[in-house]
């Protein structure tokens, strides 16, 4: 295929980007996807000039990297007997089982794959938090000792949320995740230029089990640590700390910042609105923008009620067009730090190829031209390109959103979501971001 015929038609994405990382996150623990259906995705990302992969390989629902020195994560934490349809009091419980892991090997292969068109993948192991599928293989890093665990966690989580298992703090628990990251960093480390990035997530570390355990609170005045959020940090900054020994920086969620700086070399990706890029920049971290409200691509594309499990705030094709990711009112400090942006994609309710394609394209299309070119676009000029993307995406087999709205297949008929509107959720993040 000549380079020409493997760009997407109809977007610009011509001279010098101007951003240096224009990501995608895709999310594999709740959703398994198989070696060739990512390899297609990133040769659609590449044909976006997208030139970062970020891999959510763990999570509450289940773990997808093959781990030499603890398999189990992979054949315990990989399985679920059932998974979560809806969102919301009225969702219930599907009854199938999924499950699914990356050998070393299949992702070597993938990181080689990608470099060779130019996109470099990020993998991320989540913690402290999210640990319910890492807490099923191996009980004794929970809170409370290894019975205790293995009462309350059975498995993989079917639900979707935030489950409260955090892993502990002991030594051996520090030791047992730097294992999991040594090998991490090894297994996709990327022929391409440029720092080895690996995500150790940061995000979203539900404290209640921290605060009510008696060892955990007498580990943390040994250590003289102060309080959870604290302790979040120092987890953080040890497993920081490895990864630098071993040649590669991190990236983490803006939730990292909350009880202090844990290594001063990570990349903030700030998702919960600016205020965690404000503050990286202010500290001197490089940051990646990607506020839900104009990157999360598991959010309803429209208010219509055909529109599939509604969740999140309407984030419409033209919306993302909007994106201003530097405004221009942006203290020069926070300009200077930011690195680039990505757009999420959260897979609880993307379940097959062909969802997760509605709920990517063609949104992607409008992201990309944001990520090479800055923002916001001119909505008129795209709007006129559009045929043209839609063909080249119809060509490449995407099973996009059509403007219109979804076709009948593309629907989830008496599936319920949980839809939300703007003020309440910027409401929300002032809550959630007040503390950093
Ligand atoms: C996130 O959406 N929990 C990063």
């Amino acid at each position: 295929m000549s380079r020409s015929s493997r760009v997407a038609a109809g977007l610009r994405l011509d001279g010098e980007p101007r951003f240096a990382w224009r990501g995608v996150m895709l999310d594999v623990a709740r959703r398994f996807r198989p070696v060739a259906e990512l390899e297609r995705f990133v040769e659609l990302l590449a044909a976006h000039g997208v030139n970062v992969l970020q891999l959510h390989l763990t999570d509450d629902q289940g773990w997808r990297f093959e781990v030499r020195a603890y398999p189990r994560l992979a054949e315990i934490g990989g399985r679920r007997s059932q998974t979560q349809l809806g969102h919301g009091p009225r969702a219930t419980l599907d009854g199938v089982p999924h499950a699914g892991f990356y050998t070393q090997d299949e992702l070597r292969g993938l990181v080689r794959y990608a470099a060779a068109r130019g996109v470099r993948i990020v993998p991320e192991i989540d913690v402290p938090g999210h640990a319910q599928a890492i807490l099923a293989a191996y009980p004794e890093f929970g809170i409370g000792g290894a019975e205790a665990v293995r009462a309350r966690v059975a498995e993989p989580w079917p639900r979707f949320g935030i489950s409260d298992e955090v892993l502990n703090v002991e030594e051996a628990t520090l030791e047992f995740v730097g294992t999991v990251f040594d090998e991490l960093c090894e297994v996709f480390a990327s022929p391409l230029p440029g720092d080895a990035v690996v995500g150790i997530g940061g995000d979203e570390v539900r404290k209640d089990r921290w605060r009510a355990d008696p060892r955990t609170q007498e580990l943390m005045a040994s250590r003289g640590i102060g309080d959870e959020e604290e302790l979040q940090s120092w987890f953080l900054a040890r497993i920081a700390d490895r990864l630098r020994a071993n040649g590669c920086r991190v990236v983490g969620w803006d939730e990292m910042l909350e009880g202090g700086d844990p290594a001063p070399d990570a990349v903030v990706a700030s998702w919960r609105g600016p205020v965690g890029a404000e503050l990286g920049a202010r500290l001197g971290h490089d940051v990646v923008l990607c506020p839900d409200l104009w990157t999360y691509f598991d959010y309803r594309q429209s208010d219509v009620p055909e529109e599939p499990i509604p969740v999140g705030t309407v984030l419409s094709l033209e919306d993302v067009a909007t994106f201003d990711p530097v405004p221009p009112s942006a203290p020069d400090v926070f300009a200077r730090h930011v690195l680039g942006v990505q757009a999420n994609v959260w897979t609880e309710h993307l379940d097959t190829r062909e969802r997760l394609d509605y709920a990517v394209f063609p949104r992607l299309g409008a992201f990309a031209e944001v990520a090479w070119n800055g923002g916001p676009l001119d909505w008129p000029d795209l709007e006129r390109r559009l045929p043209a993307y839609l063909d080249w995406l119809e060509g490449a087999g995407v099973d996009f959103r059509p403007l219109a709205g979804p076709r009948p297949e593309q629907q989830r008929p008496g599936v319920p979501g949980v839809p939300r509107e703007r003020a309440d959720r910027l409401a929300e993040l002032g809550r959630l971001t007040a503390n950093l």
